[in-house]
């Protein structure tokens, strides 16, 4: 068994966390400060989080608060001012010459927007999925047939195969969703980040994909980290859920041991209501 949860709330502090599964954590973020230049605003700040295999972990907060920037700490794409942030085993502040594009490789990105290509078909783009970290490559027809065979299953795996052959353009929100989720796990990533992976899908749609991302996480082993902005989907498909306000956790805990009254002090509700 875990230890018992920890529930911290207000005032901010850390989600060094109470893992959901047992083992060594796949990310490791320790007292990260983020800014995108010197006379800027600081955007994290004193940000701890684990993630660990097997657990899906909701990342809650306005806009502006950081989620993103929290991501991007991640994978490279932001400027680490202090702090340490181990992803994969690569220590991101510190990355040696070629360790960027192989941190990358271990990371799979869904995003809001599916970024799929649209006129290339739902089998390609999984495909595409296999070139992170391998190199200049021709991506003109030359998958190796074991690749085309895996990306076929991934595609089976979120319940579209038959949609492999179609062009991603022509494929309902959800399908290009699901597609992304493939591509990502044909990178055998380490580590899943998804970026309001369902802000342009319907409720139904919504949940499908939620669903689908936790039983990735469950089945696969994988840490997914999902930034979410509606709280009733945050606390039905997680495991735990972490909150920032203002670049700041303010609330981290599982999310058994949570409801709406304990993660409003994520919401900054009098400047939402002037925005009326
Ligand atoms: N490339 C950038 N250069 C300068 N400032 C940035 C950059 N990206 C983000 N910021 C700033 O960092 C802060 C946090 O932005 P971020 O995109 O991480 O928020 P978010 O929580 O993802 O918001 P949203 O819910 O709207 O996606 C904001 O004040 C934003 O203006
Ligand atoms: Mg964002």
């Amino acid at each position: 068994m875990a230890m018992s949860a920890v529930v911290t709330t207000h005032p901010p502090r850390s989600s060094v966390d109470t893992p959901s599964s047992d083992g060594e954590a796949l990310a490791r973020i320790r007292d990260l400060r983020v800014r995108y230049a010197q006379d800027a605003p600081v955007v994290l700040d004193g940000v701890d989080l684990d993630l660990f295999a097997g657990e899906t972990v909701a990342l809650l907060g306005s806009s502006g608060s950081g989620k993103s920037t929290l991501m991007k700490a991640i994978t490279g794409f932001a400027p680490i001012e202090s702090g340490t942030v181990l992803a994969s085993g690569f220590d991101v502040a510190h990355l040696k010459r070629g360790e960027l594009r192989r941190l990358r490789s271990h990371v799979g990105q869904v995003f809001q927007q599916f970024n799929l290509i649209g006129r290339l078909s739902a089998l390609t783009n999984v495909l595409t999925g296999a070139l992170y970290g391998a190199g200049p490559v021709n991506m003109l027809g030359t998958f190796r047939s074991a690749d085309r065979r895996r990306a076929l299953e991934l595609l089976d795996r979120v319940g579209i195969a038959h949609k492999a052959g179609e062009e991603a353009r022509s494929l309902s929100g959800g399908q290009q969703q699901r597609v992304a989720i493939a591509r990502a796990l044909m990178q055998n990533p380490r580590v899943i980040l998804a970026d309001e992976p369902v802000a342009s899908l319907d409720p139904r749609m919504s949940r499908t994909v939620l669903e689908l991302l936790q039983s990735i996480a469950r089945e696969e082993g994988i840490p997914v980290l999902v930034s979410l902005h509606v709280l009733p989907l945050a606390l039905a498909h997680s495991d735990r859920i972490v909150g920032l306000r203002h670049g700041e956790i303010v609330v981290s805990g599982r999310t058994a041991e949570l409801d709406a009254e304990k993660l409003g002090c994520v919401y900054d509700i009098e400047e939402e209501e002037d925005e009326d």
